[in-house]
């Protein structure tokens, strides 16, 4: 079976490259969204690959992934540690979710310590870069692979 995943960027993520390279890296999110087709093809995954700056359009991106994903990788950026929102969308949608950050969120501002997100979601990948994506992904096929 070809299980079909998700990957959702949030806000400010469409900078990555330029925004703050010293905690993010110097990968932008095209590079990323490159690296994920090619682990995709190994994996045998489809994917669709996305990011909006607005709360309500990644709302909208998950409402619509119930009936066209299998999965959902979500980098929420700092909407992690602010919806209610995101989270009850997540909870409402009855899809596996792997949280993704590409910093260690737990190693910074005490802000960022607080995610609305984690209890909610399959499990946490943080502090590994853009290496993370493919990280979840395999999580993602595993977890995938376990369920069926
Ligand atoms: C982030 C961590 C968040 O705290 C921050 O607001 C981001 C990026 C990460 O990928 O490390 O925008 O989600």
């Amino acid at each position: 079976m070809t299980y079909s995943i998700l990957i959702l960027n949030g806000p400010n993520l469409n900078l990555l490259g330029t925004r703050q390279p010293d905690i993010y890296g110097a990968t932008t999110l095209a590079d990323i969204e490159q690296s994920c087709e090619s682990e995709a093809k190994k994996l045998r995954l489809a994917l669709d690959f996305k990011q909006s700056n607005s709360e309500g359009v990644l709302i909208d991106y998950l409402h619509q992934a119930r009936e066209q994903h299998h999965g959902v990788i979500f980098n929420a950026g700092a909407y992690t540690h602010t919806s209610v929102a995101l989270m009850d969308a997540i909870s409402s949608i009855g899809l596996p979710v792997i949280e993704l950050h590409l910093s260690n969120i737990h190693a910074r501002e005490s802000f960022r310590h607080k995610s609305f997100i984690a209890p909610v979601a399959l499990g946490q990948i943080c502090g590994f870069g853009a290496a993370g994506y493919t990280l979840a992904m395999n999580a993602m096929k595993t977890h995938l692979e376990a369920q069926s």
